[in-house]
């Protein structure tokens, strides 16, 4: 088999560049490890920058998202019982989108198949090879019988614990990482939200954040300790932890209701560089990870890959290397960006095991943000979403 581009993983990322890479005429091919009903099954974050909502609806797959989506002009934030509101639309004039990145996936899939682009599922031992050369191929397997493509670029779409990273040499690739000593406790239910717009809580007991994916569905998540087993939490002492860290209003609002799903994920910031190795290309979770504090995971992959996009699209009609020679440096610019902001976001909103200099050090910073328009602003440009 030959194609142009080989992408690995069908996950936002690869499916997104999937469908630019088709708008552009450029033929594609996307493995996935998984099958689609699993890589439908995890539940993601759900808040879309408009620049990305553009993307979505820049290769046709908006329709759903504009029907069912939940447009927010702006959150809240709640600091030890206390409300405050960050009007994204008076500040930056913007606003984001709330709907879940399973919608995305299964609508860039359903638009995938409309326009019949090849994805292999069960696509077993992928391997990458010559991507330094200029016949890159990639080998794998499906039911025993092992397959070949041969590409002129891979595009390492494959989440952190993919196989494309791991392809580079180690001494090619310098990361970093902060991983923080907690986690989140996250619950999904068929109950409607608590509040109109998202609520972020910091409380001496920890985190925690009201979010929804409908007017009927709820996401909920508690900060929980690393060494928390999710069989410990039955939904009713998940919802007693939640009530005993919002404010009164919001307990009293609070509809409670059985998990449809229940997880603990870790927190953790992480940047790969450079994201270009000859002809091997990341984009998305393969090369960097946000913690979830500032919604940017999804994000950041759909800016990856619209610059990646352009790139490729230069190279094929303009026979021009010069964007895909900008890539990694143009992409690391807006990530390091997101990077700091959900960081930030992490550090101010959390109960930290630190000292008492740190916690009145979150106060002061919570005390500025909510006093300052300066700082409100910047708060509300950096949640929207800075341009591409
Ligand atoms: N071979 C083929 N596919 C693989 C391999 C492999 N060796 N390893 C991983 N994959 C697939 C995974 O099964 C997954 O479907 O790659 C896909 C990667 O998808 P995500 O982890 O969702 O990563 P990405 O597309 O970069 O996501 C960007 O969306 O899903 C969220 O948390 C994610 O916020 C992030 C954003
Ligand atoms: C979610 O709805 O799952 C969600 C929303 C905002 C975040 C993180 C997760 O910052």
């Amino acid at each position: 088999m030959r194609t142009q581009v080989a992408i690995i993983g069908a996950g936002p990322a690869g499916l997104l560049l999937g469908q630019l890479l088709q708008k552009h005429g450029i033929d594609n091919i996307i493995l996935e490890r998984h099958t689609g009903d699993y890589v439908l099954s995890r539940i993601r974050a759900g808040v879309i920058e408009q620049v990305a909502v553009d993307l979505l609806d820049e290769v046709g797959v908006g329709a759903r998202m504009h029907r069912e989506g939940l447009v927010h002009d702006g959150t809240q934030i709640c600091v030890d019982g206390a409300r405050h509101r960050i009007d994204f639309k008076a500040l930056t004039g913007k606003t984001v989108m709330v709907y879940g990145q399973t919608e995305i996936t299964k609508d860039l899939m359903d638009g995938r198949a409309a326009v019949g682009a090849p994805t292999i599922y069960d696509a077993q031992d992928v391997a990458l090879h010559d991507f330094s050369a200029e016949r890159p191929r990639v080998t794998y397997r499906v039911d025993g019988a092992t397959h070949e493509i041969e590409c002129d670029f891979i595009a390492g779409c494959d989440g952190s614990h993919g196989v494309a990273r791991q392809s580079v040499p180690a001494g090619a690739i310098l990361s970093y990482e902060r991983v923080y000593p907690f986690g989140w406790l996250g619950l999904l239910s068929d109950t409607p939200p608590v509040s109109q717009e998202l609520i972020y809580v910091r409380h001496p007991r920890g985190f925690a954040l009201c979010s929804m994916r409908s007017p009927t569905r709820s996401r909920y998540y508690i900060q929980c300790s690393l060494a928390e087993d999710v069989e410990a939490w039955p939904d009713a002492r998940f919802w007693d932890e939640l009530k005993l860290r919002l404010d009164g209003e919001a307990r009293a609002c609070l509809v409670t209701g059985p998990a449809i799903e229940k997880s603990i994920a870790p927190l953790r910031s992480f940047v790969a560089e450079p994201m270009r190795f000859g002809r091997l290309l990341l984009a998305g979770d393969a090369c960097h990870i946000v913690p979830p504090t500032g919604a940017k995971g999804l994000n950041l992959a759909a800016s990856d890959v619209r610059y990646l996009a352009l790139a490729l699209a230069e190279h094929y009609h303009e026979k021009s290397a010069a964007g895909l020679e900008h890539y990694s440096a143009r992409a690391l610019a807006r990530v390091w960006k997101a990077e700091r902001f959900s960081w930030w976001m992490t550090t101010l909103l959390h109960a930290l095991p630190g000292s008492a200099f740190d916690h009145k050090m979150q106060l002061a910073e919570l005390d500025y943000l909510f006093g300052s328009h300066a700082a409100a602003t910047a708060f509300a440009e950096n949640y929207v979403g800075l341009p591409f």
